[in-house]
């Protein structure tokens, strides 16, 4: 239900019956004290300017013209706000509507969404630092798609660049041989040693351009190595994916190597309109919004001497083809903030050249570090980063230790099942409910705790209210009362049901999931505060039960979709 939108709609017609001036914006808030009513008009003062009177008194006028089924009363509130109150009979309507219809959400207009998500470097395996990038694309990515757009999901795997001409430089340097069976821990070692050889030798670093360049030339013996270990790598990111349950496959793999085909086309055409010129051998593009450190404009070189095509011109090309061969209207980017410049310098290139026209959308939507408690850069004692699948199995194995603590009696099979649920849901939660714009430390004992914002606060809640439910014994849906709300608890937790559409259509207009997460923890706390003052199966009123049942019911559905949508799981019992 889009309380606020249809609240805007009735008080426009209040305030100006059908002459609405589009410049007026009308102002509704959630009110964050509800003695004071469910929301509150926030710019009466703007809107008094206009009949050049004041907030009190217009309010005084418009209070009186109320007619609307959703809005109970309204009042005027010091210094000039209206607080909005509304109507029981509109919201047990409403949640008839909802349970009938087993909808949250209405039809909106229907978009081609790609989202850059997760896309790691295929030289070495995926560590922390994926983890952000990879849990809220997704999470981003099922919200959207949920809401009914089309989404396509780009894993823009790195395996074009350099890395990987470092990668068989040392290779062949070293004569080492890579058989299908090598681990990719013995990739990252060679992966290692190989940069810090890059990073101080020239003649290395000389060497490393050569074989990237001889592998953009798809060269035999490059490309074999190649393959081989770009194809190991995949494998293991599926098992790692599949575990975080995050729905990344084969399919969605765009990586930079698909738009091999297309740069040096793209290269010519820009060096034939003048946008891209040769400097010193290099195939740069000059732009005039990007000054470098002497305030001159920024080269951003597409293609170097040596032959070899870079990391701009592979996303030029990327960008072009998920506007001209996806349809994409709207792209975005969940890539660490340190890539910004470059994102917006590919942005401009594209549109500068007419690849990508102005109104598609394009975002880079950043977001911060994870830290360690003493706020430094979240890695290894000894500076190393700390691989994924080593946090997932420590993350398990707590979880399992708390389950054990809280039910000695618990089964095997249920442990394993039940600490996988938790403990990687305890990680995922812990992230996606922050703000992805800041850094945020990471914290074990925080994120594996029963109580506050957490994902097992919610599964817990979940489970308690399922409990209620197995003993109800019958069918839910087959209940013929109708919503009757008979406390100030029901109405605020039902009010909260409905809000449930607007807070997702804003997770996904601003992707960020953590919005999602701080209404499902608001709704459960909600739940709780009812449900440890009322009684709900030993309510002797029947009417008042079973809507106190109906309630329950979309709750639960509520949270499990709700945790469905930032990819995390849900058991029936805890
Ligand atoms: N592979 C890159 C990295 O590991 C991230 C790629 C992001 N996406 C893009 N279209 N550039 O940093």
């Amino acid at each position: 239900m889009k309380i606020k939108s249809i609240l805007k709609k009735k008080i426009k017609k209040m305030f100006f019956k059908n002459n609405y001036n589009k410049k007026i914006k009308i102002i509704i808030q959630k009110n964050k004290n509800i003695k004071n009513g469910h929301y509150q008009l926030n710019n009466l003062f703007n809107i008094s300017k206009i009949y050049k009177t004041t907030p009190k008194k217009l309010a005084k006028k418009i209070l009186k013209k109320n007619k609307f089924d959703i809005i109970k009363k309204m009042e005027f509130s010091k210094p000039c706000f209206i607080n909005i109150f509304l109507n029981k009979k509109w919201i047990e309507k409403s949640l008839e509507k909802i349970l009938k219809n087993k909808k949250f959400i209405s039809p909106i207009k229907k978009k081609t969404v790609v989202i850059d998500y997760s896309s790691p470097n295929m030289a070495k395996s995926m560590h922390v630092g994926h983890l952000r990038s990879t849990i809220i694309g997704d999470s981003v990515s099922r919200i959207m798609e949920y809401i009914g757009n089309k989404v396509i999901r780009a894993n823009h795997i790195g395996d074009w660049g350099n890395q990987f001409g470092m990668l068989i430089a040392y290779i062949k340097k070293k004569n080492l041989k890579i058989s299908k069976k090598i681990s990719i821990s013995k990739i990252e070692e060679i992966y290692c040693q190989a940069k810090k050889l890059y990073d101080k030798n020239k003649k290395f670093l000389k060497k490393t351009n050569k074989y990237t360049k001889k592998l953009q030339k798809k060269e035999k013996f490059c490309y074999k190595i190649w393959k081989k270990i770009v194809k190991l790598n995949i494998k293991e990111n599926e098992k790692i994916y599949k575990l975080l349950n995050i729905k990344l496959t084969k399919k969605d793999i765009f990586g930079e190597s698909f738009y091999k085909k297309m740069l040096k086309k793209i290269v010519q055409d820009l060096l034939k309109r003048k946008i891209a010129t040769i400097k010193n051998g290099n195939i740069i593009v000059f732009l005039k919004n990007f000054k470098n450190r002497k305030g001159k404009k920024m080269g951003v070189i597409l293609k170097k001497k040596d032959g070899s095509f870079l990391y701009s011109i592979i996303d030029i090309a990327c960008i072009k083809y998920r506007y001209e061969q996806l349809k994409a209207e709207i792209i975005l980017y969940y890539v660490d903030s340190r890539q910004k410049q470059h994102l917006l310098q590919i942005y401009e290139i594209s549109k500068i050249a007419g690849y990508i026209p102005n109104n598609i959308k394009v975002k880079h939507h950043i977001f911060g570090m994870m830290l360690s408690e003493n706020n430094q850069p979240f890695q290894t004692r000894s500076g190393n980063t700390i691989k994924l699948i080593e946090l997932i199995k420590k993350s398990i194995k707590k979880s399992k230790k708390i389950l054990k603590e809280k039910n000695k009696l618990i089964s095997k099979k249920k442990l394993i099942s039940l600490s996988k649920i938790i403990g990687i849901g305890a990680i995922k939660y812990a992230d996606l409910s922050k703000n992805r714009k800041t850094n945020y430390i990471f914290n074990w004992n925080q994120m594996l705790s029963f109580e506050g914002n957490t994902s097992l606060y919610i599964q817990y809640t979940y489970t308690r209210i399922l409990s209620i439910l197995r003993k109800y014994k019958k069918n839910l849906l087959n209940i013929k009362n109708s919503f009757k709300i008979s406390n100030n608890y029901e109405t605020i937790l039902s009010i909260s049901i409905l809000q449930f559409e607007e807070i997702i259509i804003k997770s996904s207009k601003k992707g960020k999931p953590h919005l999602l997460c701080s209404y499902i923890y608001q709704l459960a706390s909600k739940y709780s505060n009812f449900y440890e003052k009322y009684n709900i199966l030993k309510e002797k009123n029947k009417k008042i039960r079973d809507s106190r049942l109906k309630i329950s019911f979309l709750v639960s559905k509520i949270l499990k979709k709700g945790l469905n949508l930032l990819g995390i799981k849900v058991s029936k019992s805890i």
